[in-house]
């Protein structure tokens, strides 16, 4: 394990699991429930805003009570001693990374916990239910709101920034993340074109394992720590 100077992660629901909150393609997963079609896409907004909402407005109170576990906090304790700079993106709509104290957050896919207006672009923050009947507090139209939410079809949020990240990054550690959503599915292979080094954390070998210097198999609770540890240990 040599010293790096910028370590970048990528996690997906994975690293959420073992705080309760679902993935999306296990068996009981959010997926599974549900279709993407109806409730994670701009035409189902536009279609049926009020079952969408519901499905966010449903998510969010275990959303709210949820807690980091040790893989996020993991990190943590990386940022706070670790000589290099470490970022995340996240794919996780939930704030468990915020609520670890992890720096440098970028969420490819928004959060649960803010709102934009589609009409004049104002974003705020709220954990409570929102409806077809809600009120922009900027522009004062109703109907206007949507979760601040990436849906399939839209443009993932920070590109410019994670493309840097990729570019200068030297290590890339993937956590809890089943790889078949681009494009942070493709960060791994935009990594590995740019010669770093590139370790994976899953239950599994996902379907990007050519890309990975390193599979570390197993819960990201448990594999981030040690992971975390070897890192700080070759810190000196
Ligand atoms: N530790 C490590 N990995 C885990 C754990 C765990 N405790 N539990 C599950 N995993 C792994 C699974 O093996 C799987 O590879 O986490 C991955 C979860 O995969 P998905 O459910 O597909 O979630 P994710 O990869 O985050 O989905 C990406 O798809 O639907 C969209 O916007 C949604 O952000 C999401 C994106």
């Amino acid at each position: 394990m040599r010293k790096y100077k910028k370590i970048l992660f990528l996690t997906g629901a994975g690293i959420s699991a073992e705080s309760g909150i679902s993935t999306f393609r296990s068996e009981n997963g959010l997926w599974n429930n549900h279709r993407v079609e109806d409730v994670a896409t701009i035409e189902a907004y536009y279609k049926n805003q009020d079952y969408v909402h519901d499905f966010y407005n449903n998510m969010r109170p275990d959303l709210w009570n949820s807690k980091p576990n040790d893989a996020h906090l993991a990190i943590t304790k990386l940022q706070q001693n670790y000589d290099g700079e470490v970022y995340i993106v996240t794919q996780n709509i939930d704030t468990l990374h915020e609520k670890a104290k992890n720096k440098n957050i970028y969420h490819i896919h928004g959060q649960i916990n803010q709102i934009v207006c589609m009409n004049c672009g104002n974003i705020y923050e709220t954990w409570g239910d929102v409806t077809s009947e809600s009120i922009c507090c900027n522009c004062n139209l109703m109907g206007t709101l949507k979760p601040n939410i990436v849906f399939f079809g839209e443009y993932p949020l920070y590109m410019d920034k994670i493309e840097n990240l990729l570019r200068i990054c030297d290590l890339f550690i993937s956590v809890g993340t089943s790889g078949v959503v681009y494009p942070a599915a493709g960060f791994v292979q935009t990594a590995k074109y740019y010669g770093v080094d590139t370790i994976e954390i899953n239950l599994e070998p996902t379907s990007n394992n050519l890309y990975f210097d390193k599979h570390i198999v197993g819960k990201a609770g448990v594999e981030l720590p040690r992971l975390v540890e070897a890192l700080l240990k070759n810190n000196d």
